[in-house]
């Protein structure tokens, strides 16, 4: 993506906005509140369109995808879809619309839809919650229904925005650890993670983009950004920023 703005009355949520995200590497986007994450998140799913700039997503310029057919390349989860599912729906349904990018289910899922659709649901440990209504779910077990959803139809580029908010300390471990899992079994997708706190980068986060007032203010290696001094001058405070046991840590100084 290089220099992309979105533009609401005038006012640019992104402007400048130069990353590329490579095979092989997981990012995570850190910002505060307003900062643009999420934003970003819509234009790379068309959610949001740019105004100006160039995009390129899972080699192909913007203008030349078929939204609907790269939407089944690329799994959501963000609480801004959550809003969005029928009350009435089963966990089973609203994983089985994740085979066809559609918020409800339209389709007569198959044999091999449904089973797709177990196995999404085994990962994130919520198979037993199959036929139970998604308005009866509590945060968390929506946050994993959506989970599923986005990783139902294997997608090369998944998206996650937030996914631990929510979450008790002892499931945000299991997704946290779920999600570690991911890319190293066999052809897992490429993953950006939008998060507010640096405890959830676990290891498989190679990368890290930090966005302030809709900027980049660095991007790179997850360990030369998050360091001490970069998160201050980031955050316009000092902090003390380290790893204690294989994660980062960061606290007001
Ligand atoms: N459609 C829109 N029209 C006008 N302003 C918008 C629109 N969508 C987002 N914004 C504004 O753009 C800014 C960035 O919003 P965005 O949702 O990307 O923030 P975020 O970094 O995801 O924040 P949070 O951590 O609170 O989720 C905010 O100031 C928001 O109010
Ligand atoms: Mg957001």
């Amino acid at each position: 993506m290089k220099k992309t703005g979105h533009f609401a009355e005038d006012k640019p949520l992104l402007r400048d906005v130069d990353w590329r995200v490579r095979p092989g590497e997981n990012w995570v986007v850190l910002g505060l509140n307003g900062s643009g994450k999420t934003t970003l998140l819509k234009l790379i799913t068309g959610y949001a369109l740019p105004s100006t700039g160039q995009m390129r997503i899972l080699g192909k310029d913007f203008g030349e995808y078929d939204w609907r057919e790269l939407r089944k390349e690329i799994g959501l989860a963000s609480s801004a879809l959550a809003e969005k599912f029928y009350a009435a729906e089963t966990a089973r349904e609203i994983v089985l619309s994740g085979l066809y990018a559609t918020i409800g289910l339209y389709d007569t899922p198959g044999k091999s839809a449904v089973e797709k659709a177990h196995a999404a649901m085994e990962l994130m440990g919520i198979a037993a919650l199959a036929e139970r209504r998604y308005a009866e779910f509590s945060q968390g077990e929506k946050q994993k229904v959506l989970i599923a959803r986005a990783l139902v139809n294997s997608p090369k580029l998944l998206l996650l925005d937030e996914p631990c908010a929510g979450l008790d300390v002892f499931a945000r471990e299991k997704v946290l650890s779920s999600i570690q899992r991911l890319p190293s079994s066999g052809g897992g997708p490429t993953m950006v993670m939008v998060s507010h706190h640096v405890e959830e980068i676990v290891p498989a986060f190679t990368h890290a983009l930090l966005l302030r007032r809709g900027k980049v203010h660095s991007s790179g290696k997850t360990s030369g950004v998050l360091t001490k001094e970069n998160l201050s001058s980031f955050f316009e405070t000092p902090v003390n920023a380290g790893k204690k046991a294989g994660r980062f840590y960061l606290e007001p100084r």
